[in-house]
């Protein structure tokens, strides 16, 4: 069994746009990475199409050794167990409570009974340090415990990965600091992440590898280190802009 997350060739446009052009990727389970790119260049797209949310124009996504693409929802629901995602903005419903929201997929499922998804939401909730807002509603809660809510959902069903949308944009220094930490503790814990963000801080705290984005292609793929010292203009660029990138 193949235990990776692939997208072979992939090439995917919108509107006449090409926003992905031939592009590979291999998520290795146990190999923490991120993903960096500048808004709009196509990274929420890529979770999208590992997701099978959206289909590609051509190439494949193989999760293990399934290839997922063209698939319908339904026959994919299963293979896509092993992954939940966390999206930007957190997707909360606004008309559920923290714990309900928590809850939700366990619910729908309806696999397990109630008192055993009661206990699984309230240990979610205290893995990310918020179990005393369970009877909350979203509207109730900062923007950094949203986030909190949205891993607590994402861990519900046990995903051995876990994708993760620009999760420390928006948040103050300490938000940024408690997302890092619980990113990094799920990973202790075997779980593997995939993260798409801007946020460079974020990124070289919790990932081994790095993987840049620009005009629809993949430009770079490496550690922390060979990042800082890569001479490609457009990545030097995204590291320390200077006034020659004004207006790019
Ligand atoms: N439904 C759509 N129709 C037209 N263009 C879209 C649509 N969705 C996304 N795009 C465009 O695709 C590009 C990539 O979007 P996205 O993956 O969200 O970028 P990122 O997450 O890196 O900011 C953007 O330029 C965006 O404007
Ligand atoms: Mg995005």
């Amino acid at each position: 069994m193949n235990h990776s997350i692939r997208m072979e060739k992939l090439s995917y446009s919108i509107g006449g746009r090409t926003i992905l052009q031939d592009f590979d990727l291999t998520v290795a389970k146990g190999v923490n990475r991120t993903i960096l790119g500048v808004s709009g260049s196509g990274k929420t797209t890529i979770l999208k199409l590992l997701l099978g949310l959206l289909s590609p124009d051509s190439g494949n996504v193989f999760i293990g050794d399934k290839c997922i693409t063209g698939l319908h929802e339904a026959e994919y629901r299963d293979i896509r167990k092993c992954i939940a995602i966390v999206f930007q903005g957190g997707a909360l419903f606004d008309s559920m409570t923290v714990g309900e929201n928590v809850g939700y997929r366990l619910f729908e499922e309806g696999e397990l009974p109630q008192g055993e998804i009661e206990d699984i939401v309230r240990e979610k909730l205290g893995f990310v340090g918020i179990e005393g807002s369970i009877d909350l509603y979203p509207a109730e809660l900062s923007g950094g415990m949203k986030k909190r809510v949205a891993i607590a959902r994402a861990l519900a069903a046990n995903p051995d990965y876990i994708f993760f949308d620009e999760p420390t944009t928006g948040l103050d220094p300490i938000g940024v600091y408690n997302i890092c930490n619980l990113m990094q503790r799920l990973q202790k814990e075997g779980k593997t992440t995939l993260m798409v963000t801007h946020d460079l801080a974020t990124a070289f705290a919790t990932s081994d590898r790095l993987t840049f984005l620009h005009r629809s292609r993949m430009i770079f793929d490496g550690t922390e280190e060979e990042i800082k010292a890569s001479g490609v203009r457009e990545i030097r660029e995204f590291l320390a802009p200077t006034t020659e990138s004004l207006f790019v």
